[in-house]
């Protein structure tokens, strides 16, 4: 029987046990630039089978948030590197979650105080995340976004392109594609913040098409066996909606099946709530959805996340309904949690107030199990 603490190769990453650590913006990185503490944030928890970075923005119009890290200057690929360095050295694997928000931003954090684009120029009813000039983090309202223009799209797949051209400089072992979360290419997908009219809105083929391209640019740029994508059917979060997410989240993944990826990331359930959340009619079936991928051609690793315990995670790769379980809050408060979860061993509590922005407290000190 398969385990949890059993290895996986999945595309041409080689995992050592099918524990991810998901990925979990954390607002320390000032400038844009991953900090030297957070090579060994990601050191400490090396021994995951798979450590996926804190969002990382494509483009300076991708920031949606203070603080957080891109892969689009010079500084930040350096930054970047120093992370993977020591990952490396300690024998994990790491790859960087490619990231643009659209909409959900704030006219502060774009070039020249401008608005925000998105598919359609409708205000997402959420807030960002702020820091203010004596250092304080606040969220505030998203600011009105615009729609962007159709020729525009070309140079947004171009700047996923080289964002995934930048990973591999920086000497990450592949990219995840951010597909969830009411993010851009989420806004995309979901009809409730996607009224457009021209190929890239009204169907699902057209609202799953920026989705579709910016696979296409990235697996064409790094090679498929390095790339992820991570995808949340139904999650609310960043107010978006589907009337049919199932119809919507079948297509994209028989698509998906097109590319020899490494893994397809899908968050079961509201991020950080219900697992059982409902969108539309009847209850999403996520067994259907893994079933149109594989009958689609599609091998890749099905990886699983969003409020999974031991239990629940063993019994999921044990009954082959996920080859990889991702863990996010428990992951930020121990960093040794595959030795806790293979020891049964108590994990450590988190503490929310730390969680966005601030030092090295609640990042770098979360105890260890003292060696056996
Ligand atoms: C998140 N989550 C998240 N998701 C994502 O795709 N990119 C990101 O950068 C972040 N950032 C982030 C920060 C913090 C502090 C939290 C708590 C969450 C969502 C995360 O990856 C995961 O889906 C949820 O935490 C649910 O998994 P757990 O925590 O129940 O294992």
């Amino acid at each position: 029987m398969t385990t949890l603490f059993d290895p996986l190769v999945a595309g041409e990453l080689k995992l050592a046990n099918r524990i991810a650590m998901a990925p979990l913006t954390r607002n320390r990185a000032p400038g844009a630039v991953p900090p030297p503490m957070a090579a060994t944030y990601y050191a400490q928890r090396a021994s995951a089978g798979l450590l996926i970075t804190e969002a990382t923005a494509i483009s300076a119009q991708g920031q949606g948030y203070a603080n957080v890290p891109g892969l689009y200057a010079p500084e930040q690929v350096a930054g970047w590197r120093r992370v993977t360095e020591t990952v490396h050295a300690a024998g994990g694997t790491i790859v960087t979650q490619l990231w643009h928000v659209g909409r959900v931003s704030h006219t502060a954090l774009q070039l020249g105080g401008a608005a925000p684009v998105a598919p359609s120029a409708i205000a997402a009813k959420t807030k960002t995340y702020l820091i203010d000039a004596d250092g304080r983090g606040r969220f505030v309202p998203t600011s009105e976004p615009r729609a962007l223009a159709i020729e525009e799209i070309p140079g947004i797949v171009a700047d996923y392109r080289r964002a995934a051209r930048a990973a591999m400089e920086a000497g990450f072992d592949g990219v995840e594609v951010h597909a969830a979360n009411g993010y851009l290419i989420d806004q995309f997908l979901r009809a409730s913040s996607n009224r457009r009219t021209d190929a890239y809105g009204g169907s699902i083929a057209n609202r799953a098409r920026l989705l579709l391209e910016v696979m296409a640019a990235v697996t064409e740029e790094i090679g498929a066996g390095r790339v992820g994508v991570r995808i949340s059917p139904v999650t609310p979060a960043n107010d978006v909606s589907d009337p049919a997410p199932q119809a919507l989240f079948t297509y994209v993944v028989e698509q998906l099946a097109r590319w020899p990826l490494a893994y397809v990331h899908i968050i079961e359930g509201a991020t950080g709530g219900p697992r059982d959340y409902q969108q539309g009619d009847t209850p999403f079936d996520y067994g259907a959805l893994r079933a149109a991928y594989t009958q689609a051609g599609g091998r890749a690793a099905w990886m699983v996340n969003n409020g999974y315990d031991r239990e629940l995670a063993m019994a999921a790769v044990a009954e082959g309904r996920a080859d990889i379980v991702a863990f996010g809050k428990a992951f930020i408060a121990n960093p040794d949690l595959v030795r806790r979860l293979r020891e049964n061993a108590p994990l450590n509590a988190w503490d929310s107030n730390t969680f966005y922005g601030g030092d090295a407290r609640g990042y770098l000190d979360y105890p260890t199990l003292e060696p056996a």
